[in-house]
């Protein structure tokens, strides 16, 4: 409990800075590298303080397979955890810090996943109750493929999605 906590701390202090007063002139997508994973650690907690990932899962995960990171200058304010095999990938975590929500910050990470993997389904799952994400994921292509009965821990039902590659010919 102690050890969570000074992670919390830790990754709060990557966050110490005045959001609102950065501007949108300079952003980018970009691959995480390893030195950056305690961002998305922190931007994990930010954006599911219920349920994150623990520092342990992002980085084990990370070994075999990817994530991007949406910065806005210096400010990390956005990431996507995916994986992927030749055929397809599989969007894991999207999470967007809350100051800088609603402004297309997920709608261009997902973007560039679709775009650097043109040839490529991609699929996920979300909670039938985050009707946020559910409609952003449909503004972003995707369709409703199934359902999973009781999936999470509080016997929430899954939506599995799918944006094929089909739909960008
Ligand atoms: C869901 C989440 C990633 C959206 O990030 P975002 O950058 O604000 O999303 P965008 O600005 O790209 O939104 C695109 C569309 O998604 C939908 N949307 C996003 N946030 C919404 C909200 N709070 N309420 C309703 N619809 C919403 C809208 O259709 C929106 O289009 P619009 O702006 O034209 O109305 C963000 O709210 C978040 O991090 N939530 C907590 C973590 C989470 O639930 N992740 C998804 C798990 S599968």
């Amino acid at each position: 409990m102690e050890r969570l906590k000074k992670q919390i701390e830790f990754a709060n202090l990557n966050f110490l800075f005045e959001p609102k007063r950065v501007g949108r002139m300079n952003f980018m997508v970009k691959k995480t590298n390893h030195l950056e994973l305690d961002l998305v650690f922190g931007m994990e907690i930010s954006c599911f303080p219920k349920e994150f990932w623990s520092e342990e899962q992002i980085y084990s995960h990370h070994t075999y397979q990817d994530s991007i990171i949406y910065w806005i200058q210096a400010h990390p304010v956005g990431y996507l955890i995916y994986m992927q095999n030749q055929f397809e990938i599989e969007i894991l975590r999207l999470g967007v810090l809350p100051d800088y929500r609603k402004q297309k910050i997920a709608s261009q990470l997902i973007d560039f996943l679709k775009n650097t993997n043109k040839s490529k389904d991609v699929f996920l799952e979300v909670n039938e109750k985050n009707t946020s994400a559910i409609s952003l994921y449909v503004k972003a292509g995707f369709s409703i493929v199934g359902k999973r009965k009781n999936y999470y821990q509080d016997k929430s039902n899954a939506i599995l999605m799918k944006f094929s590659a089909l739909e960008r010919l």
